[in-house]
Formats: structure tokens, sequence, C-alpha cells
């Protein structure tokens, strides 16, 4: 049998930076744990954009439909800021999104116990904390029709429509049943069913999913106004939290600051299962392109590392390596390793990009 294939899009900014030490993760594995990938890289982003003239080709396109996995590092920069909305670095990012389907986004906040004191509410709060928000991500308020600013009498109109199918509601639904069986085996539902029709059928189709074919995994519901005041309140009663795409932005931004640094984020975004059974997937750290740092080796490669583990778990079925990796996280920053961002105590010496890859590597052997 052929190897895993991943696709590596670095990108721009400290996305390079990043993954260039996820690269010498993936040799690791293949080097010490017989598990190989073959890695193909390209461009997306500004990148892509300077050689070819657009931010992703659609040649690109192709190889990340074929691919078992897309690694993403960041796109974006000032230098771009003055192109034509439509060729920004961001519209690659986009059109891989789209065209892969990627409809559920999953947004974990993990809080590794050496940096509990980052977070803003207490230690005892957040320490060892592990959910994952599922956010429907193609769908909902940020696409559906009608739209746009209308006149009205004397006076302007805003109009968004939030929108759902059955079977929109039902693939991310299970999608998070799916997750949960691989972890606390835990779903808890978030819409407004008090007041939205749209929460009225996401309640339902979610339910009735449940009943059919994941009555195993442990279901609830909850307004999404007050799962966002348990997430702040007592964040470990959850597992995973699946929830539509307006509130799963809101929530799942603040769920990841709980936890502390942006250069500690990863992120998964899956679509359908290819003929092989994997799903289509698409991982890449929560961060951009950090141009206030790039090219200084202070980029906190973590967010991308993590983001690695991710890939091993959800399309190579290889949680226990992808557990290993954490592990080594955890490891070395229970020795006090730290990236600039990560710095809160007086007289630490920041480590680089490269040390602390270098650090991660030296503790999975
Ligand atoms: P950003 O995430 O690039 O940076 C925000 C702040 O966090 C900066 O101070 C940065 O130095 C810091 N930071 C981010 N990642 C870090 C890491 N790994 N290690 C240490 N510090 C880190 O967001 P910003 O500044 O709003 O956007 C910069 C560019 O990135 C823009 O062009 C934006 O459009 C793009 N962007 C791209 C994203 C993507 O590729 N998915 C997501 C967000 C922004
Ligand atoms: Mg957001």
């Amino acid at each position: 049998m052929s190897n895993p294939s991943l696709l590596i899009l670095a990108g721009d900014g400290i996305g390079p930076e990043v993954m260039s030490q996820v690269r010498r993760i993936i040799d690791w594995y293949g080097e010490n744990r017989s598990l190989a990938f073959d890695v193909s890289e390209d461009l997306v982003g500004g990148a892509a954009y300077d050689v070819h003239g657009v931010p992703l080709t659609d040649e690109t396109m192709e190889k990340a439909q074929s691919v078992d996995a897309v690694l993403l590092g960041a796109v974006g920069g000032p230098k771009y800021d003055d192109l034509d909305f439509s060729v920004k670095p961001e519209r690659g990012l986009l059109r891989l999104r789209k065209e892969m389907d990627l409809f559920s986004n999953l947004r974990p906040a993990q809080c590794f116990d050496a940096l509990a004191d980052f977070s803003s509410l207490k230690r005892d709060v957040v320490a060892g904390l592990d959910i994952v928000i599922v956010r429907e991500l193609t769908s909902g308020i940020y696409f559906g029709e009608p739209r746009g600013i209308i006149q009205e009498g004397n006076e302007r109109v805003g109009i968004n429509t939030q929108r759902y199918t059955e079977s929109e509601i039902e693939r991310v639904a299970r999608s998070a049943f799916e997750l949960a069986r691989r972890r606390g085996n835990k779903v808890c539902s978030m819409e407004k069913a008090n007041v939205m029709e749209s929460g009225i059928l996401w309640r339902e189709v979610v339910q009735k999913v449940h009943d059919e074919d994941y009555a195993d995994v442990e279901l609830s519901h909850m307004y999404a106004d007050a799962g966002a005041m348990q997430l702040c309140r007592w964040p470990k009663q959850f597992d995973v939290i699946v929830t539509d795409n307006l509130f799963g932005d809101l929530l799942s931004d603040a769920a990841a600051m709980l936890t502390g640094s942006l250069g500690m984020l990863p992120s998964a975004s899956l679509g359908a299962p290819m003929a092989n059974g994997r799903p289509k997937a698409l991982y890449e750290p929560v961060h951009g392109s950090a141009p206030d740092i790039a090219g200084q080796g202070k980029a906190n490669p973590i967010a991308c590392i993590l983001s690695f583990a991710m890939a091993l778990r959800y399309s190579f079925d290889q949680g226990d390596e992808a557990s290993r990796l954490e592990n080594a996280v955890e490891a070395v920053l229970a020795d006090g390793a730290r990236t600039a961002d990560l710095l809160g105590e007086e007289g630490v010496t920041p480590v680089t990009t490269a040390e602390m890859g270098d650090r991660i590597l030296a503790a999975l052997d």
C-alpha cells in the first residue's frame, strides 16, 4: 500500500517558518515510527501570487482535492494589502475551503498545565481543559440569501439571512458525533431554538441523527447564550460542542482564549468522506501570517505542530501518535521552553522557532 499523502502549503509571513518545524516532525515519524507520508509542497496566498499572479492555481487546487490531507501555514501580509479583492492572499484559502466543501471546522481549546497561568481565568477552571468546538463553516447567516443593504422608504436596511437545510445540519452533526466517539463521547449542541426557527430545526435534526445512529453518545442541548456563560464558568463540563457558523465563530474564539496564546491554537476543517473513507481535510493554525514578527525566528511553531497532530488523529487514525506529539509539546513547555509570545515571567530568555522545534524533537526521542 502506498503511503498516505500530504500537501503542504506554507504560505506567507511566518507560515514557512513554522511549517519548516512541522517538516522535521513529519520526517521524524517516517524515521522512528514507520509512519511515512508522501509529502508534496506548493504555493498559496501571496507566495502563489508572486509567482503565478493568483493566490491559488487550478493545479494546486486539483492537488489539494486528491491528497489525503492538506497542511496550511498562513496567508496574507501588508505587501498584498492593495491588491484587487479577487487576487488577495485570503482568497486562496477561501477557495480551498469552498471547493473542498469543508463544512466542519474543529477548533480545540486545550490547556497545557504549564500554561494555565496564562489564561484570564483561574488555574483551577482551565488546567487540563480539553474540549473541541465544531463550527458549521459553509452555510448559515454568512451565506444565506437574501442579503444586502436596501432602501426602504427614508432609510436603509441591512439584511442577512440565517438559513440551514436539514442535510447541512445532519452532516455537521454526524461529524461532531464521530469526533465525540474518539474523545469523551459527549456532544452539546448549541442554538437559539427559543427565538429562531433555524434553531428549532437544528435541535430537531441533531436529536434525530443522534437517536438513529449515535445513541451511544451522550447528547445535550443548550441555548448558545447560556453556552457562552457556561464556557466561561466551567468549560470542563464540555467535550464536543456543535453549533452553527455564527455562534461557532464567536464561541470558538472565546473558548480559544481561555487557554492563552494564539501561537498555540490548531484547527481542522473537514468535509465529506472520500473514496478511501477519510474526510477531505485541511489542517492549519488559527493564527495569521504575523507580519510584525515574520523572518525573525520568533514565531511559535506549536499551533502548526498541533495542527499536524490533529491530522494524525482525524485523517490517519493515529490517535496514539497524535498523543505522543501532544505529550512532547506538553513536556517541553513543562520544562520551561517559551517562545517570545509565551513569556510571562521575568528573566526567561525566549527560544527561537527552530529551538522550539529542536526541543520537541528531543522530547519525541
Ligand atoms: P496574526 O494572527 O497574524 O497576528 C496577531 C498577533 O499575534 C501578532 O502580534 C502576531 O505577532 C501574533 N502571533 C500570531 N501567530 C503567532 C505565532 N505563531 N507565534 C507568535 N506570535 C504570533 O493576525 P493579524 O496580525 O491580524 O493578521 C496578519 C495577516 O495575516 C493579515 O494579512 C491577515 O489577513 C492574515 N491572516 C491570515 C489568517 C490565515 O492564514 N488563516 C488568519 C488571520 C489573519
Ligand atoms: Mg472569527
